[in-house]
């Protein structure tokens, strides 16, 4: 039943059918497919090879969450992550997941919802605890990040056994997703840290205006566009010959939450940001070029900056699939904002992709001037979920 339907049904019997249906959503048992003709506007769909939220187009609001794993034993994991892909199913068609729904979401469409989960280095062993006996399936490529020069973490802002990236066009969607995938999980798994994203900074559709991320530059520009298969089975989806087998078509996360110092920031001329950046701010021009999508010689950039220095040319080819959101959380004790950008970046292999390039720009790039790493975390992304499956099933199934 649609969350509208829900809201405006009149009538015991109808109410009761729904609380049921949803009953039976929790107890795991897979829920009908809609005709394809009932299928909701604004709808991403959930089943697929892949997860949806990672080359799917970016919506603008996000929250995202790091559970930390309550239950001891791998059935009652199972158990969890069966009751949640269910929730998921119901909540990204537009559907309420249970009769208790907590409401803020009720007269709300799907608003495109995606819901993306990973799977932390702290799920496979634990301070050398083999907690669920999935130590031996830990992927080589979900080695811990080293520590980076210049990066200050905040170990209440990292980590963390499971990860729910939510994105939606309405920023009470995305939230209500999380809020009940806590409150299914009351008991079995504790919010370790969360962050709300209110603005995409990485467009992954080139044909649409490319957004601005706080600095006030265009970004995405140089992103991998959800469409452009060939650079995803590159850059982004875990191949069968990677291994392990369970990771074939999922894809490694790694969150940074990068504090920006807009104070600093703004006392630069134009002429330097542009500089440290690499390209023009109105155009998002390549430095010497007219247009933002005009081709260029990344060796013509000054040697410093930032576009110069991820460039593929800098990084032995490797690209990010990149689908980062600006932040806002108040401001500081000093009255500094307290903002910057929740980067988060979707890739094959992190030891080949996210850590060098990272190495690279936390010395060399003019642009560590103004921010700092305040935060980080990795995950492995399984792949998407087959009708009746759960997220999760290729490791856990
Ligand atoms: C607050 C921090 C950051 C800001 C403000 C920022 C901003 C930008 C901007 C404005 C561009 C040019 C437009 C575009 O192509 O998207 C860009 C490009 C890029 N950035 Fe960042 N970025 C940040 C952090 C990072 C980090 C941590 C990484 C990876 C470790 C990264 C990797 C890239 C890559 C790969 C490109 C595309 C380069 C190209 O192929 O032309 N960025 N960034």
């Amino acid at each position: 039943m649609s969350r509208r339907g829900l809201l405006t049904a009149s009538g015991a019997g109808v109410a009761a059918g729904a609380v049921a249906t949803a009953g039976a959503f929790l107890l795991g048992e897979p829920e009908p497919e809609p005709a394809a003709s009932a299928a909701p506007p604004q709808a991403v769909a959930f089943h697929g090879p892949h997860q949806a939220g990672i080359a799917t187009p970016v919506q603008d609001r996000l929250h995202f969450a790091a559970f930390d794993v309550a239950v001891s034993t791998r059935e009652e994991l199972v158990a969890l992550l069966v009751s949640w892909t269910r929730a998921a199913e119901a909540m990204t068609a537009g559907r309420v997941s249970a009769a208790d729904d907590s409401g803020e979401a009720l007269d709300l469409p799907a608003s495109r919802l995606t819901l993306t989960v990973g799977f932390g280095p702290t799920l496979f062993a634990r301070a050398g605890e083999d907690r669920f006996g999935l130590a031996a399936a830990r992927p080589p490529a979900l080695a811990d990040l080293p520590a980076f020069p210049g990066e200050k973490l905040d170990p209440a802002r990292g980590g963390g056994d499971l990860a729910v990236q939510a994105c939606a066009d309405d920023p009470q969607v995305a939230v209500h997703a999380v809020r009940t995938l806590a409150r299914i999980g009351l008991g079995r798994v504790s919010v370790r840290w969360s962050q709300l994203g209110y603005g995409k900074t990485s467009s992954t559709t080139p044909a649409e205006l490319t957004p601005r991320n706080l600095m006030g530059f265009k970004d995405g520009t140089g992103n991998i566009p959800y469409d452009d298969r060939a650079a995803l089975d590159e850059h982004v989806w875990v191949a069968a010959a990677d291994g392990p087998a369970w990771m074939t078509g999922g894809s490694y996360l790694v969150a940074r939450r990068i504090r920006m110092h807009l104070e600093a920031w703004d006392q630069v001329t134009r002429q330097d940001q542009e500089a440290t950046i690499g390209r023009t701010k109105t155009e998002g021009a390549p430095l010497g070029g007219k247009g933002e999508r005009d081709r260029f010689d990344p060796a013509a950039l000054p040697a410093d900056s930032h576009v110069r220095m991820a460039h593929p040319t800098a990084n032995g080819g490797v690209r990010l699939m990149r689908r980062g959101y600006s932040f806002v959380d108040g401001s500081d004790s000093q009255g500094r904002i307290d903002a910057g950008l929740f980067f988060l970046a979707y890739q094959r292999d992190p030891r080949r992709q996210f850590v060098p390039m990272q190495r690279r720009l936390a010395t060399g790039d003019r642009l560590s001037a103004y921010i700092r790493h305040v935060g980080s975390g990795l995950w492995a992304c399984p792949p998407g979920v087959s009708p009746g499956g759960y997220w999760g099933d290729t490791l856990l199934g």
